[in-house]
């Protein structure tokens, strides 16, 4: 089994979708540690909760700087035996201490086609844009604002009546076969 870490900020349905390919038993080497947070409040919580695992709560502000910040999650990971950290939906730029230690084993889902519409707002972006298509990418994390190699893309089109809410319903129904999908071929 490999031990990864799930981060989320927000409504954690990406992170919910894991969890229940797992408990399906189609991600059978994956055992996640726990789900890590940033914010309070946020809707993942309650998902970590509902499916057993331990959340650590972290708000940034809380700590002296962001490598004080990152140096404690660190040690949480280090202490659970985390081999991966698999981003969904977390809204902060990864800084050099969590680099130092897990580069090239650090994953992130961006709604968006990569290059194309990085940071945030990608489906607003997009939208207003008046592209006919957009996506879903899935890619390495480095130090830069959704820049990594890209591991794989999955496209959806854009209607004319869509709105910023129809659209992210398409793009998230396409993340939650694409990422397990990544997930099971890269975590071994
Ligand atoms: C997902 O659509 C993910 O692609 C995006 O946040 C959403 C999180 O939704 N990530 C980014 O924008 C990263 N730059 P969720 O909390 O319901 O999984």
């Amino acid at each position: 089994m490999v031990k990864v870490a799930i981060f989320a900020s927000g409504s954690g349905t990406n992170f919910d979708n894991i969890m229940q390919r797992i408990a399906k038993g189609e991600l059978q080497n994956i055992d996640v540690t726990a789900l890590y947070t940033d914010q309070t409040t946020a809707p993942c919580i309650q998902l970590g909760q509902k499916h057993g695992i331990t959340v650590h709560i972290l708000p940034p502000k809380t700590y002296a700087n962001k490598q004080a910040y990152e140096e404690d999650v660190l040690n949480h990971l280090k202490n659970e035996g985390v081999e991966w950290v698999i981003l969904a939906g977390y809204m902060r730029l990864i800084g050099h201490t969590l680099l130092e230690a897990y580069e090239g084993h650090i994953l992130n889902i961006h709604p968006s086609l990569l290059p194309k519409y990085k940071g945030i707002d990608a489906i607003g972006q997009a939208l207003n844009n008046g592209e006919q298509e957009t996506g879903s990418t899935v890619h390495y994390v480095d130090a830069g604002m959704d820049t990594g190699q890209i591991i794989a893309q999955r496209t959806c089109p854009i209607y004319p009546n869509d709105t910023k809410s129809s659209l992210e319903d398409r793009i998230k129904a396409l993340e939650y076969e694409l990422y397990p999908e990544v997930i099971k071929e890269i975590i071994r």
